[in-house]
């Protein structure tokens, strides 16, 4: 990380199955660097495409946000051949941790509906949608991060994925919290503006529905 002399590591924030975080700062703000290891068991042709294309669709998805003003991590700094991203520090912890210790319960989840489909009506799905990948602040405010997943124009099928990928990680990680996913599904489907050019809030609902009925039937 020499070519970036700016950058002042801190702590390690997580060591995951494809990513290094660390946190720091950029030239004094506070800012987290996310490289991409290779991953020995696939083919390297394969394993740098791969790398490549959650690089890139990362950094689109975070510049397209930037520009509408979501909250979510800006960019500061890009680097292809080294795998590596550098971008803002996002205040607060992960809503996974809030929910596990009762701080936050249905009026969060219903404002994380709301801010998925501002998500989905900006053109842009996630992609990974786990309660990890969403912060919330001391003030109880969401920033979403971890686009490497995202696309740009997404069909139908992947805003209703969206929506059962938090269905899966609401029901295997936050069980305790009663119907979870219908809070979110309300706040999705209030915050639907109406724009025509977008999927309506109650189509991806519907998908949704169905994909989930789809898993249940297959297992
Ligand atoms: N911009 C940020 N600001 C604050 N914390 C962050 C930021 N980006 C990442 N983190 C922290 O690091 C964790 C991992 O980051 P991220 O989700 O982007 O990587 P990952 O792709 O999920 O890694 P994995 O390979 O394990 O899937 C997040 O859950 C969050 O706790
Ligand atoms: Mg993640």
């Amino acid at each position: 990380m020499d070519a970036i002399s700016p950058w002042k590591p801190g702590e390690l924030l997580h060591e995951g199955a494809e990513a290094t975080v660390t946190a720091g700062s950029w030239l004094g703000v506070p800012a987290v660097l996310k490289v991409r290891r290779p991953r020995g068991y696939r083919h390297p042709d394969l394993d740098r495409r791969l790398t490549r294309q959650r690089l890139a669709a990362e950094a689109r998805a975070l510049s397209r946000l930037q520009a509408i003003g979501f909250p979510s991590p800006e960019i500061m700094h890009l680097d292809q051949k080294d795998a590596l991203i550098l971008m803002s520090r996002v205040d607060g912890v992960p809503l996974h941790d809030l929910l596990k210790d009762g701080s936050a319960g249905r009026g969060v989840l219903e404002g994380l509906g709301a801010l998925i489909r501002r998500l989905h009506e900006s053109g842009i799905s996630h992609g990974d949608l786990t309660t990890h990948n969403v912060m919330a602040s001391g003030e109880g405010d969401l920033s979403l991060i971890d686009f490497g997943l995202s696309r740009q124009s997404p069909e139908l099928e992947h805003l209703g994925l969206d929506l059962q990928v938090l269905n899966e990680c609401l029901g295997a990680s936050h069980s305790s919290i009663e119907d979870a996913i219908g809070a979110v599904c309300d706040g999705y489907l209030k915050a639907d503006s109406g724009d025509s050019r977008s999927e309506s809030a109650t189509n991806v609902v519907e998908r949704f529905r169905k994909i989930t009925s789809r898993v249940r039937y297959h297992g």
